[in-house]
């Protein structure tokens, strides 16, 4: 025991330092342990016997002992200046111990004679931080790689944050993000109601919401987005939300697609029975008339007005029958004809019905195609679409008929609906007035007309889909207002 050891400490002066948490040692000014307290033990692993009168530099990491030594010429040469520093500490079970510590000279002071240093062991509090920084590194790289929004907002509901998803699909930059409001990127009909959700979830205090609108990009594109809303909360109060966001405009032309097809169908059962019972009266109708002109004589005016009632019922019958076509796909025809030459063989009868101001190519595809239809089913489907041509080019134009094979693969016969394979493909195209979209997603509907009432009745595309339909095809639209329509139809192919 070194005879610099304080003899004359108080019994609380030595209980508060052998019960003190942080390891306390008194050195002489070359390093060399006079006292250490338990603490000081617990944190070398060793038992103060092994600790006094070693050299404390003897557990210190060689990579530290350059700093460690000059604190230590700077402990000596300040006497009663606390001197800090941190340095790493084996303990006897070969771990390194962080440990943070702080000495002062005491060496001028008769009854101590020594540098106190007080220490303590940090390793445990450098680990949590240590996975503090890791977890937020962890956090950062999962929402800079999120494909999904994931954005920050201030009670007031101004952007704090805002991962590159959010940045990429506003195509606003993080600066011009940041700070904004998010409602400024609602698109304008929308934001009352968000702004409501918004407030409600807050006021509420609902945990988690989700919502959809409209939102606006910096280049005026429209993206749907569906969101998560969740209140962040520090120490038990709400400062703000974080949101997780999805764009989901492809998700809801889907499901358009799903409702239109739904509604068609729905429609179609409709048209077909009251098709159906009208057929029968009308047939009653007929009759009647029929037997009313056989007992009138030709020159009866009665004759004439019998024979007015069967020419209207005629023209009601005609009628129905197209809304049954439409209504009532038929069952796939059992002969094969070559579409290629059932179109071309329509050219003349199409030039006769269009006006001279309306051009008619039609390409002839050179390899037969052919299909499962009957010939009057094909000619009604070209014939419907020329007059729709025609129609919609009241100043003159070029009505295009091109055909040919389409191999549908994978996703495109998907998006049509159709199975992959082998198809005829015909598409009809104008120079006409085009189509807006609005109008766009409903001219397959039955009775879907722009046209006045003495001109169209609505059908003329409710049966081109009807038969197509009934063909195992389909029928597709494409068009920009002003620049022309194109309808293509497909139909399976029959191998040969
Ligand atoms: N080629 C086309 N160009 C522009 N609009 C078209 C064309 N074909 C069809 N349409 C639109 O689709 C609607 C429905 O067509 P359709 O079912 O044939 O009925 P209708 O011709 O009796 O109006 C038309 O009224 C028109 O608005
Ligand atoms: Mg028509």
């Amino acid at each position: 025991m070194s005879p610099r050891r304080p003899k004359k400490a108080s019994q609380l002066a030595t209980a508060l330092i052998e019960h003190n948490s942080d390891a306390i040692a008194l050195v002489d000014e070359a390093g060399t342990v006079l006292y250490a307290n338990p603490a000081a033990s617990r944190i070398l692993g060793l038992p103060i016997a092994d600790i006094v009168n070693s050299n404390l530099f003897r557990w210190v990491h060689d990579a530290d002992l350059q700093t460690m030594r000059a604190n230590f010429e700077k402990t000596l040469a300040k006497p009663r200046a606390p001197i800090p520093n941190a340095f790493r500490m084996r303990h006897n079970d070969g771990t390194w111990r962080h440990i943070e510590s702080v000495g002062v000279n005491w060496l001028d002071t008769p009854g101590i004679r020594g540098i106190i240093i007080n220490y303590r062991d940090v390793t445990e509090s450098r680990r949590s931080e240590e996975a503090l920084r890791e977890g937020e590194a962890r956090y950062r790289q999962l929402t800079e790689q999120a494909t999904d929004i994931i954005y920050n907002c201030d009670l007031d509901g101004r952007f704090t944050f805002v991962n590159p998803t959010a940045t990429r699909l506003t195509k606003f930059s993080e600066q011009e993000l940041l700070g904004r409001h998010f409602l400024s990127l609602v698109r304008g009909d929308h934001r009352q109601r968000v702004a409501e959700f918004y407030e409600r979830q807050r006021r509420e205090y609902i945990r988690s919401t989700y919502f959809e609108f409209p939102a606006i990009a910096k280049d005026g594109t429209e993206v749907w987005v569906g969101q998560n809303v969740q209140i962040v909360e520090e120490q038990g109060r709400a400062v703000g939300v974080q949101a997780i966001a999805r764009d989901i405009t492809q998700r809801l032309a889907l499901e358009d697609q799903l409702r239109q097809a739904q509604k068609m169908e729905a429609i179609g059962r409709l048209a077909g029975g009251v098709a159906h019972d009208f057929n029968n009266v009308l047939t009653a109708i007929l009759g009647s008339a029929d037997l009313l002109s056989m007992m009138l004589d030709r020159d009866d005016p009665k004759w004439a007005e019998a024979d007015a009632i069967k020419r209207a019922a005629d023209r009601g019958a005609a009628l129905t029958r197209q809304l049954l076509a439409f209504s009532r796909p038929q069952r796939a025809a059992a002969t094969i004809v070559d579409l290629a030459a059932v179109v071309g063989s329509m050219e003349p009868m199409l030039r006769r019905l269009v006006l001279e101001k309306i051009a008619i190519r039609v390409t002839v595809s050179r390899s037969p195609l052919p299909v499962r239809a009957d010939e009057a089913s094909l000619n009604q489907i070209v014939l419907n679409l020329i007059i729709n041509a025609r129609d919609a080019m009241p100043e003159g134009g070029t009505a295009t008929i091109d055909m040919g094979e389409a191999e549908l693969g994978d996703p495109l016969a998907a998006t049509l609906g159709l199975m992959p394979g082998r198809y005829a493909g015909v598409s009809v195209s104008d120079t006409g007035e085009g189509i807006p979209p609005d109008i766009l997603r409903h001219v397959f509907e039955p009775f879907f007309t722009t046209k006045p009432a003495d001109k169209g009745t609505g059908l003329g595309l409710s049966i081109v889909y009807g038969i197509v339909k009934g063909l195992g095809g389909t029928i597709e639209v494409q068009s920009e207002p002003g620049h022309g329509a194109t309808f293509t139809i497909y139909v399976p192919l029959v191998g040969t």
